[in-house]
């Protein structure tokens, strides 16, 4: 089979039943959009059969929004190449935008036609039908159906015996309707059947729109193929199909892990996205949300309740329960939490210790520093073996600025230290509790920066508390 084809993937809707503000396609998946995985598995697909394929990509509803995602994510891919359907005036004048706006789309032997809301399509789809054309040259094309226990929303399958017809769920009679063999909205066709049969439909059905499903009419050398995994086809119409799609990917995701080594005790009660990446002997208790580019080592905990996006936890480190972790990087046999947040810029390096009710932002904190409890660690540089008390306080904001605290190696800090930033605390110096430093303290040196505690004998009971009542 000439390796001419097309691959025209529409995504211009306005995804009406989505009710989302953004488009269809860019629905967000397991930390992605329903649009990266169907390019994920026409690229394989590409690949494998060695095809040179462009994907033109039909857009429209809030169409900068689709093009900003594709300059963004796949800014050196030259394959990928925007078409744009002016007024969503239904899929067949979709497709008609591809024809229109893509260099050479007519001068493909075959395109492929592919709706831009179904995530869970395969390579192995594509190459299946690939393979049935091959066989069969005098064919104008094949349409990918499946049977649908739900068959509500998709397009009818009515079958006769020189071909088939395709009925929308709106045209269809209630004994149509009851068909469960379902049109999955994925087809391969010869380009030169596209061509004759695009021009000649019309808008006469009760959505008033160019349907594509009216390419087919009961005479024409299309087939159906029937494929046994329905879940493949899934159109996500609604947030409630969106879920569900969710749900398969993130069971495909958790088995993935399992079968690498990750002991996950309840993955169904896990989310972990799809571009997170865990290794072996790593151990996620139930209740564990793992988001975005999040790289997790190898024997690293993850106790219950902890979220994390896009951060990295080095091998060996423990995160206790319910932390919560975004753009932080931890170092290896780091621990952090329980109750613990790690801000943007948290760098924790080896052997770290964040205990509970901690917030760090913006600052590195050196190997085999502590900062055990309470405390908040903004814009600030701790050295290595530096330990923190109960309470500190980097005061970080003057109300205009973010200014620096540095804190030098194996400095102590007493409990109950606010450090005014700018300041610069040196090595092996000690900070008496209840401080509150305001200037620079050197190395090896003492700083206290607290009222005198004045006692007074006998003095208590002059208070009213401990005043004697007159009988
Ligand atoms: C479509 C099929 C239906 C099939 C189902 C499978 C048609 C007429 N119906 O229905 O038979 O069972 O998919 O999931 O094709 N789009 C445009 N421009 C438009 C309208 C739609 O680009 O003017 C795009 C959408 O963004 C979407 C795709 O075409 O990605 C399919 O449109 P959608 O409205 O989801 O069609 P369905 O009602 O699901
Ligand atoms: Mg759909």
């Amino acid at each position: 089979m000439s390796d001419k084809i097309g691959i025209a993937l529409l995504a211009a809707g306005k995804g009406t039943r989505m009710k989302i503000n953004r488009p269809k396609t860019l629905a967000p998946l397991m930390g992605r959009t329903i649009l990266d995985f169907i390019l994920d598995s026409l690229k394989e697909f590409s690949l494998k059969k060695q095809l040179h394929s462009s994907i033109g990509l039909v857009v429209g509803h809030q169409k900068e929004l689709v093009k900003e995602h594709i300059e963004n994510f796949y800014p050196e891919d030259k394959k990928i190449v925007l078409a744009h359907q002016k007024e969503q005036l239904g899929t067949a004048d979709a497709l008609k935008s591809y024809f229109h706006d893509v260099k050479g789309a007519w001068d493909k032997d075959y395109t492929f036609v592919v709706c831009g809301d179904t995530p869970l399509l395969t390579s192995y789809v594509f190459e299946q039908m690939y393979e049935l054309m091959e066989k069969e040259s005098s064919l104008d094309g094949v349409c990918a159906s499946f049977y649908a226990d739900d068959p509500a929303g998709y397009g009818r399958i009515i079958k006769s015996p020189i071909g088939f017809q395709i009925v929308e769920e709106k045209d269809a009679t209630n004994e149509q309707k009851q068909i469960k063999e379902v049109n999955s909205g994925l087809y391969l066709l010869k380009t030169s059947f596209i061509k004759e049969r695009l021009a000649l439909l019309d808008s006469n059905n009760k959505a008033g729109e160019f349907l594509l499903t009216d390419l087919f009419q009961k005479d024409f050398q299309v087939k159906v193929m029937a494929f046994e995994d329905s879940q493949t086809f899934l159109g996500i119409n609604t947030l409630e199909q969106l879920e569900q799609a969710e749900s398969i990917l993130r069971k495909k995701k958790t088995k993935k892990l399992q079968l690498s080594g990750v002991r996950l005790i309840d993955s169904s009660s896990c989310y972990i996205d799809w571009n997170a990446e865990i290794e072996a002997g790593s151990t996620i208790y139930p209740n564990v949300v793992i988001e975005g580019k999040t790289r997790i080592g190898e024997s690293v905990v993850i106790e219950s309740g902890v979220v994390i996006k896009d951060s990295e936890i080095g091998p060996g480190s423990s995160i206790y329960a319910n932390s919560y972790l975004e753009e932080a990087s931890v170092g290896r046999g780091v621990s952090v939490g329980p109750m613990a947040r790690l801000r943007p810029g948290a760098d924790l390096k080896e052997k770290v210790k964040i205990g509970n009710f901690v917030e760090v932002k913006k600052s590195t904190l050196h190997k085999g520093s502590k900062v055990s409890h309470l405390s908040y660690v903004g814009d600030a540089e701790i050295g290595e073996e530096a330990n923190i008390g109960c309470g500190f306080i980097s005061c970080n904001y003057d109300g205009v600025q973010k200014h620096k605290t540095i804190i030098g190696k194996r400095t102590f800090v007493g409990s109950d230290v606010q450090a005014v930033a700018p300041v610069k605390i040196g090595d092996d110096a000690l900070i008496a509790a209840g401080s509150t430093i305001t200037h620079d303290v050197p190395d090896g040196a003492f700083a206290i920066a607290r009222g005198r505690q004045e006692t007074k004998e006998g003095f208590a009971k002059k208070f009213p508390v401990f005043r004697k009542k007159k009988s």
